[in-house]
């Protein structure tokens, strides 16, 4: 079944707002441009597409939920510059354990009534970063949410300066602020920016396990021995034991409460 969303359109930004000529689209209204999203390039370390999960999951969202996957369009430059995902989850018992969780529950089941919208990832294309588009892309996920009918959209969010500082706990890095009060990593400030409030760090948002050679491939680094390694790109060390290396990826839950949308037929 295909999860609806009505009005859309409303609740993207405004032309105004808009950082022209780039426009949003669902991959539903233009699988053409959803096609595209490979031509990104996005600044990811490679082994964060590994996990398991994920590599069981990931693709399904963008076939059995087109209309909650955003595609970030630059006509003028006939580009795909960014994309964004999102999952409608639970969270009336408590919040999900972060994506892989929230993978499972929707995927593997019993799928409970889901009551709020979440982010799974916002990519902005590496050439384009700095713009400001990742505004757009966060506008267009709380539209989703308003026209899904829930009343905030949740994002476990990982903070793109938490791989400058892998051994310090992610619970005090969220917490650092600049002098004028706004958080010291910039895409939680983004977030902020954007009147979203911090909740509480989720410890196991994403597990990726993997063989030593695998490692040593992904990281072009060598790990002669077990133990804990920072690794480029990495929020947090790789530990390995026994010649296998596991990455358990910490994230920070952040709400956007978002307005109802009128008119919901849910
Ligand atoms: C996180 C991400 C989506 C932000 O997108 P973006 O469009 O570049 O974000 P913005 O242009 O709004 O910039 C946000 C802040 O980061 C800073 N910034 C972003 N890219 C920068 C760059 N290449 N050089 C310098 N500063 C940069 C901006 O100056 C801004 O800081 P400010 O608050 O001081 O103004 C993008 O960096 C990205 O795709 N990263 C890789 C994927 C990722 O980590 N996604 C988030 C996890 S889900």
């Amino acid at each position: 079944m295909l999860w609806r969303t009505r009005g859309l359109s409303r609740l993207l930004p405004s032309p105004s707002r808009r950082v022209a000529p780039v426009q949003l689209f669902t991959y539903a209204e233009r699988p053409d441009l959803a096609a595209r999203t490979g031509e990104i390039e996005d600044s990811f370390p490679e082994f964060v597409g590994y996990g398991d999960v994920l590599l069981r999951h990931w693709g399904k969202l963008r076939i059995e939920l087109p209309e909650l996957q955003l595609v970030l369009w630059d006509d003028e430059r006939d580009a795909v510059v960014g994309h964004a995902r999102t999952l409608p989850a639970r969270e009336a018992e408590g919040l999900p354990g972060g994506i892989d969780d929230m993978l499972e529950r929707w995927f593997d089941g019993p799928r409970a009534e889901p009551d709020v919208l979440s982010a799974m990832v916002a990519v902005v294309d590496r050439r384009r970063q700095g713009e400001g588009l990742s505004t757009l892309l966060l506008e267009g996920m709380r539209g989703l949410a308003a026209t899904s009918g829930f009343g905030s959209l949740i994002a476990p969010v990982r903070p793109t300066w938490k791989e400058r500082y892998p051994l310090i706990p992610l619970e005090r890095y969220a917490h650092w602020t600049r002098d004028d009060g706004l958080p010291f990593d910039p895409w939680l400030r983004v977030h902020a920016r954007l009147g979203a409030e911090l909740l509480v760090v989720c410890p196991a948002s994403m597990r990726v396990e993997a063989a030593r050679d695998a490692w040593e491939s992904w990281t072009e680094m060598s790990f002669p021995e077990d133990g804990e390694y920072v690794v480029p790109g990495g929020l947090v060390p790789v530990r390995f034991v026994g010649g296998r290396g596991t990455y358990v990826e910490p994230n920070v839950w952040m709400r956007h409460r978002v307005p109802a949308a009128a008119e919901q037929s849910y």
